[in-house]
């Protein structure tokens, strides 16, 4: 079975999806990990983010892994050609990359065709943009999470100061989860957009806890149909 979370970045996908996969005993598979390790790899080798021939290649030719705990479905990061790259990804740097490179179809093609295959050997929460419209059409619950601009950037504010990774300015911040969405959301191959038959989820003023319910309460209507 798939559980399908899409949305835009900071609207809670992250947590959400790692709390109800952990309540109904799923996996969960974190496809922005993916295009995120895909941009590492083009930095660190010096390829060009306009590039899109180059981008392709990493994609197809270099292998994007999770890395696990024995015995424990739940991954702790991800790997490329078995190089764990999970805090690296998660740079101010890679941010900006990343925009540009999901936007490559070539690079796409080959991260859905995986993502495909996972999601397939056994009972997934999938989180990402186009989990219910591209990746997973026929997915048993698809949810659109989001939450306001503004929300978003105060939570990745806090982010930072509790992880310890410094300060950074709320209105640069805003700014830049701005261009994001617009990037996701303007791009030809499968931009952000819900499944027509997707449940909306607005996190905006709510309780996570509230939201994890609700998605766990789509899953056991799903999980009771003949
Ligand atoms: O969820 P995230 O912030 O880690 O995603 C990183 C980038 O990858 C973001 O710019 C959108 C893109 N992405 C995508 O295009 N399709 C997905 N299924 C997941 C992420």
């Amino acid at each position: 079975m798939i559980i399908a979370i899409d949305g835009p970045s900071g609207a809670g996908k992250s947590t959400v999806a790692k709390a109800v996969a952990k309540r109904l005993g799923f996996s969960c598979l974190d496809t922005g990990a993916m295009y995120r390790a895909v941009a590492w790899r083009a930095l660190a080798d010096g390829v060009a983010l306009d590039d899109a021939e180059g981008l392709g290649r990493i994609a197809r030719e270099r292998e994007v892994s999770f890395v696990h705990e024995p015995g424990d479905p739940m991954p702790k990061g991800v790997a490329i050609d078995g190089a764990d790259v999970s805090t690296a990804i998660r740079t101010a740097e890679i941010d900006r990359a990343v925009s540009p490179v999901s936007a490559v179809a070539a690079v796409r093609e080959a991260l859905v065709a995986q993502q495909r295959r996972i999601g397939r050997s056994g009972d997934y929460v999938v989180e990402g943009r186009d989990i219910g419209t591209a990746v997973f059409p026929e997915a048993s619950v698809k949810v659109f999470l989001t939450a306001s601009a503004e929300e978003r950037a105060h939570r990745r504010v806090r982010q930072n100061v509790d992880r310890g990774v410094g300060s950074i300015d709320y209105g640069e911040v805003l700014a830049d989860i701005r261009r994001r969405d617009d990037i996701d959301s303007s791009r030809a191959a499968s931009p952000l957009k819900p499944a027509e038959d997707a449940v909306r989820l607005d996190s905006t003023g709510r309780y996570i806890e509230d939201v994890i319910d609700d998605i766990c309460a789509l899953a056991r209507q799903a999980l009771a149909r003949p």
